[in-house]
């Protein structure tokens, strides 16, 4: 028998431990070995709830168990996350996550601690919700140079913005709707404000290029800043506006940025829409790869959570192959100034250099695209640089410059 404590009772945790009992008999054939949930950590007591008896209070109690093999961190936040995850690893316990925050910023040292100790930490769940993305990357990829990577990361915002879209939904009800569903992270902004698909990127970088950026070194911005004008403008011209983690080497550095950009509808991620996430990969040998499906969810985070339970078990012997990346320095990454791709400019009031396509040419460079609503001006550019085109927002009122994929 194999004993599992569970470190943290909440949407996540509380999936997880569903998933192992309502799919017990499924997980154990496939392992030929009995799963046992002994311990569930949390700081509340659960009256009434069918895992009450299970929850105690003091980490040290699972700490100090060597009945205790797999622990499954899904606590949320830093600390005490990373410190109760270095503990295990430290204690010979394998560790299986869901936690980004902890996997962006402490992934390489808890992996190599992990290798050191013969034990597993797995973090499938880290990134896309119950996508197989991964343990795809790391095995069914592996004689792959990755060269490109684009992906909705975030449920929350991709479901706000397709409440946007498709209802005219207000920003501040959708929110409230993500958060009751369980989608939403404990402080929603880093949702909103682009954070939480920043730290997927950057595990997602990781493990392509094989060195782990700081969340707080790239670029990063949300979607509070869009109107439902510029989606309704974007989507005249043919493409959906979309939360994107975005990341490639140039010049053998890493470039990595989260933003909204224009999709065109000819691309597979433009009609990813609710709380679904999607990734392309693009690779030298196999071409372009897309993986698919729910981004966020208590079930669907804890199906990819359980999969890792069962990796650590069936190689509790220490065969099991950890992917490997180390700490990126300053010298590993790309300058965003750099970065050139085609432009939307949107104008809430039509500036003198924008009265018409001809005039805006003289301003803008050769334009693809041109509209006016009402008072608005929209327009798209070809490649202009992060400097270029923050110099003209900056030197026009009221303009708005979004990148196109
Ligand atoms: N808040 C996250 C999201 C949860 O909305 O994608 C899944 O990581």
């Amino acid at each position: 028998m194999v004993n599992v404590a569970i470190l943290g009772f909440g949407v996540v945790g509380s999936g997880v431990a569903e998933v192992l009992t309502q799919n017990k008999s499924i997980i154990e054939k496939k392992l030929d070995k009995e799963i046992n949930i002994k311990y569930i950590l949390d700081l509340r007591e659960f009256p009434g709830n069918p895992f009450e008896s299970l929850v105690i209070h003091d980490f040290n109690i699972i700490l100090n168990d060597p009945e205790v093999s797999v622990v499954a961190e899904m606590m949320g936040g830093s600390h005490p996350a990373y410190d109760f995850s270095k503990a295990c690893l430290e204690a010979g316990k394998s560790v299986v996550t869901s936690n980004k925050e902890v996997v962006a910023n402490f992934g390489a040292e808890l992996l190599e601690i992990a290798k050191a100790h013969g034990v597993a930490y797995l973090f499938e769940a880290s990134v896309g919700g119950g996508i197989p993305i991964i343990r795809p990357m790391c095995n069914d990829l592996a004689s792959n140079n990755i060269t490109e990577i684009s992906g909705i990361l975030n449920g929350t915002t991709n479901y706000i913005l397709t409440k946007m879209t498709t209802e005219g939904a207000a920003f501040a009800d959708v929110l409230k709707d993500a958060q009751d569903k369980g989608y939403a992270e404990r402080n929603p902004a880093a949702d909103v404000e682009g954070l939480d698909a920043a730290r997927k990127i950057v595990i997602l970088a990781a493990l392509a290029f094989g060195k782990s950026i700081s969340p707080n070194d790239i670029y990063v911005e949300g979607i509070t800043n869009i109107a439902t004008s510029d989606v309704e403008m974007a989507n005249g011209f043919g493409y959906a506006i979309k939360l994107i983690g975005h990341a490639k080497m140039v010049d053998g550095k890493i470039l990595a940025m989260v933003s909204p950009r224009l999709v065109p509808h000819s691309n597979p991620l433009s009609g990813i829409n609710g709380v679904f996430n999607g990734i392309l990969l693009g690779a030298d040998m196999v071409g372009e790869v897309m993986f698919y499906g729910p981004g966020a969810g208590k079930l669907p985070t804890a199906s990819a959570v359980c999969a890792d339970i069962v990796d650590a078990i069936a190689h509790a012997d220490g065969s099991i192959k950890l992917p490997e990346f180390k700490i990126a320095d300053a010298s590993d990454i790309a300058d965003v100034e750099s970065y050139s791709c085609k432009r939307f400019f949107v104008f809430d009031k039509c500036p003198e250099c924008a009265l018409d396509s001809k005039i805006a040419e003289k301003c803008f460079g050769p334009i693809s695209n041109f509209a006016i609503y009402g008072d608005k001006v929209a327009l798209i550019t070809e490649e202009m640089s992060e400097k270029n085109a923050a110099a003209l927002c900056a030197k026009l009122n009221g303009c708005k410059a979004y990148r196109l994929l």
